[in-house]
């Protein structure tokens, strides 16, 4: 049945279509691999057809992008095809994943990928945070923390796909929250959870 479910045309179409964009720069972006990290979630795209629901009029030309837990990078793709020349940076934990990701995006000199805990390696001059669900909620929590002391005295926001743990930002009272739904493709395996975002800046 799951093999049927695979292989019906809108979806093959959608997956299609992801691709073709992954390949204008230089290879596949989705799939799925293991992140055995203690908390960690595995790779999984963000898909092209909802990213624009997600950014558009939320990027300003002096923001620098930060990907937390980029991947294989389609998020990064997707702003590079907007002819953003902002700063960015993908942070990715999986050595091999990350690897790929910065022989890939070389060709971009306005793109840093930087492997390692996200947490511990969080650029002090990023101005927007995109997640899309990449761990659980301690490390959101202590992702939650390191931001609030980086967004002292400058505009921080965070874009949160899927945000399962926005408890923690809730609960801290120090976070304006806009909980926002987003319009899913008809054909592709997305839960409840993929149909919400929330855009998050810090009460100062
Ligand atoms: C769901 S994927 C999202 C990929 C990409 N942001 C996108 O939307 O297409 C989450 C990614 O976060 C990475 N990740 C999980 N925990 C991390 C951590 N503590 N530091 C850096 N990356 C992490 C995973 O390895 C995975 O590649």
């Amino acid at each position: 049945m799951t093999f049927l479910r695979k292989l019906w045309p809108a979806e093959i179409l959608r997956s299609c279509k992801n691709a073709l964009t992954d390949f204008r720069y230089g290879g596949f972006s989705g799939g799925y691999i293991r992140n055995p990290a203690p908390g960690a979630h595995g790779t999984g795209a963000t898909d092209y057809a909802i990213m624009s629901q997600l950014f558009d009029g939320r990027i300003h030309p002096d923001d620098v992008l930060v990907d937390v837990g980029c991947g294989r990078g389609r998020v990064i793709n997707w702003w590079l095809s907007q002819g953003l020349a902002n700063r960015i940076y993908g942070l990715e934990q999986l050595r091999d994943v990350g690897e790929a990701t910065r022989r890939r995006l070389r060709p971009y000199k306005n793109v840093t990928i930087i492997i390692g805990d996200a947490i511990d390696h969080l650029p002090d001059d990023g101005t927007l945070f995109y997640l899309f669900n990449p761990f659980d909620e301690r490390i959101v929590r202590r992702f939650a923390d390191r931001l609030w002391r980086l967004a002292e005295g400058k505009r921080v926001t965070v874009i949160y796909f899927a945000p399962v743990h926005l408890d923690v930002f809730k609960v801290a009272l120090c976070w304006r929250i806009k909980e926002l739904e987003v319009r899913v493709p008809s054909a592709g395996q997305f839960e409840e959870r993929h149909k919400r975002f929330a855009v998050i800046t810090p009460v100062n």
